[in-house]
């Protein structure tokens, strides 16, 4: 929907109107789509901080009121009355399911878990101390070798059949990255569990006993996936957009976004904090490392803490901080030392000017590695689950992206500071 315009007036006094659009909630946007062809200039807006780059239906953020909603949805009621399979239906179907829905999109999960066989070895060609987010875009992206038949991107059923397989499949190949890490037996999916019982079963059972699950912990695994569904245009979201805009198969989109996803600044930060804290030891030494994250001249960063959108708290967070508390608790895990030391370190920071002034709060990766660690589920997996939340997310999206009829290849410009142009210099003159 069109409102007023923005009226630009260059130095030379060239004039450009700039259309602006308004969204259902939140900040319009100038449309700048003419801006080049009128005033011969780009925009520059690194890191895109304040730049929209598509029209969503999918997932609504507001940084300042810490609101996060899946299709108008606000996180804590999915939160609390949802599970991850619900969600996952209505951030690609963009409804909540009815019960029929439900059951019928549960069914279709639960039959595709498993991979195909060839694909197994793999694993057995990746070093035993292989980190699992590599074996996971690696795997992932060779789905495409295997499920060449349903690529046609234009056909809504293949995209049916891609959305299904990614979402049922990852937790599968992450358990089998997580197994040949550990030494043990592949184990195999099985379909008279949920999701998230599923995949603690094909992490932690063995061959030799029966394994029970955890209802705590199984509880726990669907919350934390709910919250890491998704997330508006993030970095590996935007990856999986971009990488799907030039036609390549969505398991390659996929591959693309698990490996944005692996950075210590976007979801390797899970990973990081438990390290950090591990580095911290205890809370005497609080200060000191506080002090690090303030000085323009460490490269250190409190890990888990600041947001590129959420300028005041990150909702996910404090759903997953209190979650953390009740598994500790009704697990009964002594570890709570490592717990207090991340509490300590909050309440530190959001006294420190510094973290005040920088509206720097806790985001969703300060407390959810407390709550995998709690599981038995090892630092080095923490992102591969942060990818198994945040698959449908990004399946939503290349979705969303694939069916947009303006759709087209995303390809930024820049600001150009290298030589001017020169002659070749013959190698005896150089
Ligand atoms: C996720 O985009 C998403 O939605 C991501 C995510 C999702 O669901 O997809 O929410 C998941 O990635 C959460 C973020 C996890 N990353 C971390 O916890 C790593 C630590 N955080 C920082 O690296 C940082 O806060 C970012 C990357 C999260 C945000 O970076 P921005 O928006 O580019 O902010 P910035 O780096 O420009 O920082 C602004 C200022 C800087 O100081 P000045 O240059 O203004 O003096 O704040 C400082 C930074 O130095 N700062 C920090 C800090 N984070 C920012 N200082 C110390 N410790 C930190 N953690």
């Amino acid at each position: 929907m069109n409102k007023e315009s923005f009226r630009l007036i260059s130095p030379g006094g060239t004039e450009t109107e700039l259309p602006v659009h308004s969204g259902t909630v939140g900040p319009d946007v100038v449309d700048i789509g003419s801006l080049y062809k009128s005033q011969g200039v780009f925009t520059y807006d690194p890191g895109f901080v304040a730049t929209g780059s598509c029209v969503s239906d999918i997932t609504y953020i507001d940084g300042e009121q810490g609101i996060l909603m899946y299709r108008g949805y606000p996180v804590e009621q999915l939160a609390a009355n949802s599970s991850f399979i619900e969600v996952s239906y209505l951030l690609l179907y963009g409804e909540l399911p009815t019960a029929d829905e439900l059951q019928k999109f549960d069914h279709t999960i639960r039959t595709h878990t498993m991979l195909n066989e060839g694909m197994l070895n793999f694993f057995k060609g990746f070093r035993y101390d292989a980190h699992p987010m590599a074996m996971l875009s690696a795997v992932v992206g060779s789905m495409s070798a295997y499920y060449h038949d349903t690529l046609d991107s234009s056909d809504p059923v293949h995209r049916d059949i891609f959305s299904h397989r990614i979402l049922a499949k990852l937790p599968t190949i992450a358990a089998a990255a997580f197994k040949l890490n550990s030494g043990q037996p592949f184990i195999y999916p099985r379909n008279d569990l949920t999701y998230s019982e599923n995949l603690l079963q094909m992490l932690f059972a063995v061959p030799a006993e029966p394994y029970e699950i955890d209802p705590i912990a199984a509880e726990a695994l669907d919350l934390l996936f709910i919250l890491h569904a998704d997330h508006e245009q993030n970095c590996s979201t935007s990856t999986v957009r971009m990488a799907g805009s030039s036609g390549a198969n969505p398991y390659s989109a996929i591959a693309a976004g698990i490996s944005a996803l692996w950075g210590p600044a976007h979801g390797g930060a899970n990973e990081a904090v438990l390290k950090m804290l591990e580095e911290i030891g205890d809370t005497s030494q609080i200060d000191k490392y506080v002090a690090k994250a303030k000085d323009k001249n460490d490269p250190f960063r409190l890990m888990g803490f600041g947001h590129r959108v959420y300028k005041n708290f990150d909702p996910r967070a404090t759903i997953i901080r209190d979650m953390a508390h009740k598994v500790l608790e009704k697990l009964g895990r002594a570890d709570t030392p490592m717990f207090d030391l991340a509490l300590e370190l909050e309440q530190f920071a959001l006294q420190d000017d510094y973290f005040i002034e920088k509206k720097l709060y806790p985001n969703v990766d300060f407390y959810s590695g407390i709550i995998y660690r709690a599981l038995g589920i090892p630092t080095s997996m923490f992102t591969v689950m942060f990818a198994i939340g945040r698959s449908v997310g990004w399946t939503a999206h290349w979705r969303e992206m694939i069916a947009d009829p303006n759709g087209r290849i995303s390809r930024p410009r820049q600001l150009y500071t290298g030589s001017p142009a020169r002659d070749y210099v013959a190698i005896e003159k150089r």
